[in-house]
């Protein structure tokens, strides 16, 4: 196939890419504005690839978008490209809007326009919390964050595209990701590079809240059999095996790293944090996808990859992240 990848020098997107390429022989073009969470670094593996290129270029800018379509000629465009983090949507929500409204909107009427499949990479947080059991795609959307709500916003506007004008396209939405190339915001890599660092892991809340564990390389392959395999104006959950209190993520890390409990500190919970969440896959599962990747193995994976690839994640803990961090958590980093 040939694909444009939109947010594809991310987390997930670069793992999507490597896969598609490496596995299943598309030609892949790469359209990121590369934020701050988005660097070329995640795909220096693949630049040299035949098939693989790169557009410097926001996906709420119409003319880029159209001139990438017109450069690639692709038969789908897979959208990665988005503001991930919901403490930065709940400090500073107008990208969030932007991206994921806008931007959102421009990919669909250049898919429109071009008679192009699309798939829309969504997030379980669309559906709230949960107490207990799981969601399914039937689930009512109850997202309570600014993330969460402008991916919910995005969601809703792929849908209208397929009802209204035919637009053959899928929703395929993850749990909690995580594995090599995550940007160390997000808290497997924070705690692992606190950790490595002695710097103290910070727990929001009771440390009770669960998550629902996917390794990134489980959902690429997800999101590669919808586009294969789904049914257009479908949504297709794709959860990970293994669910989670963060305060047992965050003691395996300390075990898997030799860092001391003593770092774990206990601090102010998320606004609005929400407790539980936890997809039921049965539909995807159906289309003939399973996880491979067990928690404990990949987690175990996952410490040593940052311990092995210093030259990653160097530049971006000594760079702007330190500040945010500042702000984040009123604290510098060592
Ligand atoms: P990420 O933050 O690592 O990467 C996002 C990428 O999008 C970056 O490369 C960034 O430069 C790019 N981008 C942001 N705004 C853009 C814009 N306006 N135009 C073009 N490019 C832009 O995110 P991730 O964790 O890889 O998440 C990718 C997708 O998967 C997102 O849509 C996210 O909502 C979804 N998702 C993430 C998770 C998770 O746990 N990380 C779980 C489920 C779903
Ligand atoms: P995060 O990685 O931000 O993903 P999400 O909010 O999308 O689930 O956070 C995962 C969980 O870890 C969430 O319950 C918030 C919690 N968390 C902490 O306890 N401390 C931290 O420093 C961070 C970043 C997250």
């Amino acid at each position: 196939m040939r694909l444009l990848v939109c947010g594809g020098a991310g987390f997930i997107g670069s793992n999507f890419v490597r896969l598609r390429l490496r596995e299943h022989g598309d030609e892949v073009a790469v359209l990121d504005k590369l934020t701050y969470a988005g660097r070329e670094e995640n795909f220096h593996d693949v630049v040299g690839d035949p098939g693989f290129s790169f557009v410097h270029a926001a996906i709420e800018d119409p003319e880029a978008v159209r001139g990438a379509i017109d450069a690639h000629a692709p038969e789908a465009i897979v959208n990665f490209a988005a503001e991930t983090h919901v403490d930065r949507s709940i400090a500073e929500p107008d990208g969030f809007v932007r991206t994921h409204a806008l931007g959102t909107h421009v990919l669909l009427e250049a898919a429109r326009e071009r008679e192009l499949r699309y798939l829309q990479v969504s997030t379980d947080e669309v559906y709230g919390s949960i107490e207990d059991g799981s969601f399914t795609e039937d689930s009512p959307l109850r997202p309570s964050s600014p993330y969460s709500a402008t991916k919910t916003g995005a969601d809703l506007l792929v849908q209208s595209y397929f009802h209204t004008y035919g637009l053959q396209a899928t929703i395929c939405r993850g749990s909690n990701n995580y594995g090599a190339y995550q940007y160390p915001e997000k808290l497997i890599p924070l705690m692992i590079l606190n950790a490595m660092h002695g710097d103290s892991l910070p727990v929001y809340g009771d440390g009770m809240q669960v998550r629902n564990w996917i390794h990134a390389t489980d959902f690429a392959r997800a999101i590669g059999h919808v586009l294969e395999h789904g049914t257009a104006g479908e949504v297709y959950n794709a959860g990970g095996p293994d669910e989670c209190a963060n305060i047992e993520v965050v003691r395996r890390v300390v075990e898997l790293t030799g860092a001391s409990e003593e770092l774990i500190e206990y601090v102010t919970d998320r606004p609005g944090h929400d407790r539980r969440y936890s997809l039921s896959s049965a539909k995807v599962r159906a289309l003939g996808w399973e996880p491979r990747v067990r928690f404990a193995e990949g987690l175990e994976q996952t410490v040593a990859w940052y311990r092995e690839n210093r030259w990653w994640w160097e530049p971006v803990r000594s760079g702007d992240y330190r500040s945010y961090y500042e702000r984040q958590y009123g604290k510098s980093l060592a």
